[in-house]
C-alpha cells in the first residue's frame, strides 16, 4: 500500500505521529507538509520531539488569505499526487490543507480517507466546519472517532466507507504523558506547582477577529484565582498588538510562546484547570483528567460536555469568570474515543480496502 499523507498545521502533527510510523511498518508513505504552519515551535518541534519522518515535500505555502491559501495548496498538491501515483490520500482533521488535499484526491480520482470525520459543531461561519463537510463528502472512508461522529455522517448519507475506529488523540496523548512525566521541565522552568495554576489557549478566528470576544475572554481569565499561563498562538499575538491589548494581557497572564507536545501536555496534566477554544486541548484534558471551560459557543466534542468535564462557556467574561472560580465536579468518565488503538485500527482498515479493491478507487 502507498499512502500519500497530507499535513500542514500544529494538530495534524500530533496526529500524525501516531499513524505515520505504523503505516510506514507496513507498506510506504509520502508525507507532504503544506507548510501552513511554518513557524519553528509551531512546526519542526513537533517533528523533532515526536519522531515524525521528515516530509519528503514541503510545499511552503505559508499563511494568506483562506481562498489564496487553500487554492495554493491545491495548485502545488496536485502535481506531487500526480509523481507519487498512491493508492490513497490520507487526510487529517479539518484545517485548510485538509480540504486541498481532498479537492486534489478527488479530482485525480485517488481514493480519499479522512481522519476525524463526521465532526460537527453545527456552525456554518466557523471555516472548519466548511472544511469538515466538504472533506468528509469527498472522502472514500471515513475514520470516525466517536458514535456521534458516525451519527452525524449518517445524517448527511454518508454511509458507505465509514468505519468508527476510536480518537488518534487519545493514541497520541498516552503516547506523551508519561514522556512528559519523565522528561518535561516545563513546571520548574516556569515555577509553577501542580494544581496551582490555569493553563489557556485561545487562537479561533471568532475569538481572535473581533477585538470585543478577545477583549471579554481577556477579562475573565484575569479573574482567575490561580496565575494563569498562556502559549500564545502567533496570530493571538498579532491581534493582541494591533487591538492595543498586549500590554493588558501581559500584566494579567504569562503569555509564553506555544510549546513544543511535551511541555504542553506536561501543563495540561498538572494544570487545576484549563481554558481553551482549541478543539484538540479540550479532548485532551478530558483524556488527561483536568476540567475544561472551553471559550465557544459549541464543540464538536460533544460528549465531554455530557459527562461534565467540559462546560461551553463562549467568549463570555461572566462565564469564564464562573468556569474558573466554581468548584464543579463532573459526572462520570466515559470512553467515548475508543481505547488508544484508534491509529492500529486506521492503518488495518487502510491496508484491507485498498487489497480488496485492485482499481484504487474504493466503491
Ligand atoms: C489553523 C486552522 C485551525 C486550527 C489551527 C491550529 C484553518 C482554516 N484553520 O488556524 O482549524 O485549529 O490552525 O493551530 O485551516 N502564523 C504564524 N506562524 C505560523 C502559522 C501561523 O505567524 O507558523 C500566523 C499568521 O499570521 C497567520 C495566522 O497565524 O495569518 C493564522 O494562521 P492559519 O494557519 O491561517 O490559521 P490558524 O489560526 O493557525
Ligand atoms: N499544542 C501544543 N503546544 C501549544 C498549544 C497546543 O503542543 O502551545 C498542541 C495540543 O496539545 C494539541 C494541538 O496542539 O495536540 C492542538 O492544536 P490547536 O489548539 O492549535 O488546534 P485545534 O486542535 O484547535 O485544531
Amino acid at each position: 500500500m502507498r499512502v500519500l499523507s497530507v499535513v500542514g498545521a500544529r494538530p495534524q502533527f500530533v496526529k500524525a505521529a501516531v499513524v505515520s510510523r505504523k503505516i510506514r511498518d507496513v507498506g510506504e508513505e509520502v508525507l507532504v507538509h503544506t507548510g501552513q504552519h511554518y513557524d519553528e515551535e509551531m512546526s519542526d518541534v513537533f517533528f523533532e520531539e515526536l519522531d515524525i519522518p521528515e516530509p519528503e515535500y514541503n510545499l511552503g505555502v505559508k499563511s494568506d488569505t483562506h481562498g489564496r491559501q487553500t487554492a495554493r495548496m491545491i495548485a502545488e498538491l496536485e502535481p506531487v499526487v500526480e509523481e507519487e501515483d498512491p493508492d490513497v490520500v490520507l487526510l487529517y482533521g479539518d484545517t485548510n490543507s485538509t480540504l486541498a488535499g481532498a479537492i486534489v484526491g478527488s479530482k485525480r480520482d485517488v481514493a480519499v480517507a479522512h481522519v476525524e470525520a463526521g465532526l460537527r459543531s453545527g456552525n456554518r461561519e466557523m471555516p472548519e466546519e466548511v472544511n469538515r463537510i466538504l472533506t468528509d463528502h469527498a472522502s472514500d472512508l471515513c475514520f470516525a472517532p466517536s458514535e456521534a461522529a458516525v451519527d452525524n455522517l449518517a445524517a448527511e448519507g454518508i454511509v458507505d466507507g465509514v468505519h468508527w475506529t476510536g480518537d488518534v488523540m487519545y493514541d497520541a496523548v498516552l503516547a506523551a504523558r508519561d514522556r512528559a512525566r519523565e522528561n518535561s521541565t516545563i513546571l520548574e522552568d516556569l515555577g509553577l506547582e501542580p494544581d496551582e495554576f490555569v493553563l489557556t489557549t485561545v487562537h479561533r478566528a471568532s475569538n481572535t477577529d473581533e477585538r470585543e470576544n478577545l477583549e471579554a475572554i481577556l477579562d475573565g481569565l484575569a479573574d482567575a484565582p490561580l496565575p494563569v499561563v498562556f502559549p500564545a498562538h502567533p496570530r493571538t499575538v498579532n491581534r493582541l498588538q494591533e487591538y492595543d491589548l498586549w500590554e493588558r494581557a501581559t500584566d494579567d497572564l504569562e503569555i509564553i510562546e506555544p510549546l513544543g507536545y511535551l511541555d504542553f501536555v506536561r501543563l495540561l496534566d498538572t494544570a487545576e484547570r484549563v481554558a481553551t477554544d482549541s478543539g484538540g486541548v479540550q479532548k485532551e484534558a478530558f483524556f488527561l483528567g483536568t476540567r475544561c471551560v472551553t471559550m465557544r459557543e459549541e464543540t464538536e466534542w460533544t460528549e465531554t460536555v455530557d459527562c461534565g468535564w467540559n462546560q461551553l462557556v463562549g467568549p463570555n467574561a461572566d462565564l469564564i469568570r464562573e468556569g474558573l472560580t466554581t468548584d464543579w465536579e463532573p459526572q462520570s468518565n466515559p470512553q467515548p474515543y475508543g481505547d488508544g488503538s484508534a491509529s492500529r485500527r486506521i492503518v488495518g482498515l487502510l491496508q484491507e480496502e485498498l487489497e480488496t479493491t485492485p482499481d484504487r478507487r474504493i466503491e
